[in-house]
């Protein structure tokens, strides 16, 4: 089924949204549930082809799972772990899949994950987390596309990354959580995703501390201390970022909720920058709104607590109407401008040059159809055909699945003219606020 997104571009966006649980947190979560042999329940859960895929990756290990849409949370009973292997077919639908190996290198000291192969967005590695696991003491072979660890026990050790690696620190961080000693992981990533994953092991009785900085230790303890527990997910930092976004860009103005702020530092710095105006409403609540034209910005992708690589897309949406030129530098990945082709195609002005990319503001963009070719660079074509003048058509909606929750529910009742409908027999799926004679 080819679902697409019609969108009527110029409504501003106005009311209030709430954001779901963080995507890139939650996928790590109930990877380390298999670490607890009871059940873990876990609140906050957006409904996402992502979230899914890892249930099944946890179902194919053995573990049962209960997934309450409604309450937005799932149950996983690990108690028996009767597969040590996450297949192929699974980890490339998605790379974090792949961090199934710490967690069943720390519940079963052997594991068999298929390795990840590169992805649109760039080549994305797994050397660190292998180099990682071997230094707790692990022998690694890569054979027939899978990687096989096994251990017959792990030690705790000193591991520097040579970058703050997201899943490196992560996998770590699970493998380490019943080795004996001490594992200090230095240079480790500092996202809030990664701190949400240590308070998470914490509560089910491991001991981790210094996350969120660049150092993080994990005294090993044992199996038996580990327990049941009930766990809230953060707020996804990258949606609210991406509806503050959408309601800059249509100069709207509404409150994001279920939002923590503190996550949002560089992002709604460069917002206000470019001319937008950012309040807290409340503790977990901001009030974004932009009467005029955006003031141009330069900016460079960093590991957190830097301007976020999942927003990069996003941003360049904004800049493309802006006044001025700006300048954006992509650092964590080689091939993440996949957007410019089809925001050219929109009347954009951006000049590529290998990691860097000038956009040079234009009057207006125009709605064409274009195609996500991944999770962000979707939402931002989705962003720009709220811009546009006219109707614009984006396809390949699979991958703004994978990390959207309602996406377009959530645009129509900010007001804005989305509808998903199914291009083989022109169903309407998903009903929005909209002319339904385009359709
Ligand atoms: N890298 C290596 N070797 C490694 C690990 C990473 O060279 O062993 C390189 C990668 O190739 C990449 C850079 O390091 O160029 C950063 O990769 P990192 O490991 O930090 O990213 P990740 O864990 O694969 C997570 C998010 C991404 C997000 C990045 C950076 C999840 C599931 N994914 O990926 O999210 O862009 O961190 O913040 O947590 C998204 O949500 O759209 C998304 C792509």
């Amino acid at each position: 089924m080819a679902e697409k997104f019609k969108i009527q571009g110029g409504e501003p966006l106005k009311g209030e949204v709430s954001i779901g649980g963080a995507k890139n947190a939650v996928l790590k979560l109930l990877a380390a549930t298999i670490l607890v042999k009871g059940s873990t329940k876990i609140y906050n859960v957006p409904h996402l082809t992502d979230v899914d895929i890892m249930l099944n990756v946890l179902s194919d290990l053995g573990a049962k799972f209960v997934y309450d849409k409604v309450e937005k949370s799932v149950v996983v009973d690990a108690s028996n772990i009767t597969s040590i292997t996450a297949k192929y077919e699974l980890v490339s639908k998605m790379r974090a899949s792949f961090i199934i190996l710490g967690a069943l290198m720390s519940r079963c000291r052997e594991a068999i994950v298929a390795l990840p192969g590169g992805c649109a967005i760039g080549e994305r590695r797994v050397d660190f987390h292998i180099k990682g696991l071997e230094a707790l003491g692990a022998k690694i072979k890569i054979e027939n596309g899978y990687v096989h660890a096994k251990a017959s026990k792990l030690v705790g050790t000193d591991i520097y990354l040579d970058i703050p690696s997201v899943g490196a620190t992560e996998n770590l961080m699970l493998a380490a959580v019943l080795a004996e000693g001490s594992t200090r992981i230095q240079n480790a990533a500092q996202e809030p995703e990664i701190v949400d994953l240590a308070n998470f092991l914490n509560t089910i009785g491991a001991d981790v501390s210094g996350a969120g900085t660049s150092e993080i230790v994990i005294n090993g303890v044992k199996a038996e201390n580990l327990h049941s527990a009930e766990y809230t997910t953060i707020p996804d930092r990258i949606e609210a970022g991406t509806f503050m976004a959408a309601v800059v860009a249509t100069r709207g103005k509404a409150v994001i909720r279920n939002v923590y702020p503190a996550h949002l530092t560089f992002f709604n710095d460069k917002l206000i920058k470019m001319g937008a105006s950012i309040k807290l409403a409340e503790p977990t609540a901001i009030e974004v709104s932009c009467k005029n034209r955006l003031n141009s910005i330069n900016f460079v992708t960093q590991p957190y607590p830097g301007f976020p690589t999942d927003l990069q897309a996003i941003a360049m949406t904004l800049l493309t109407t802006s006044n001025g030129v700006g300048i954006i530098t992509e650092s964590l990945y080689e091939n993440r401008f996949m957007q410019v082709p089809d925001l050219r195609r929109m009347g954009a002005d951006i000049h590529q040059d290998r990691n860097h990319a000038i956009v040079k503001g234009v009057k207006h963009l125009t709605g064409a159809t274009v195609a996500a070719s991944d999770l962000r660079a979707g939402a931002a074509l989705v962003i720009a055909g709220l811009m546009a003048s006219g109707e614009t058509i984006v396809e390949k909606l699979h991958h703004i699945d994978r990390g959207y929750e309602e996406f377009e529910k959530k645009i129509s009742q900010l007001g804005g003219k989305i509808i998903r409908y199914d291009d083989e027999n022109e169903n309407l799926i998903t009903k929005g606020v909209f002319n339904e004679s385009c359709l």
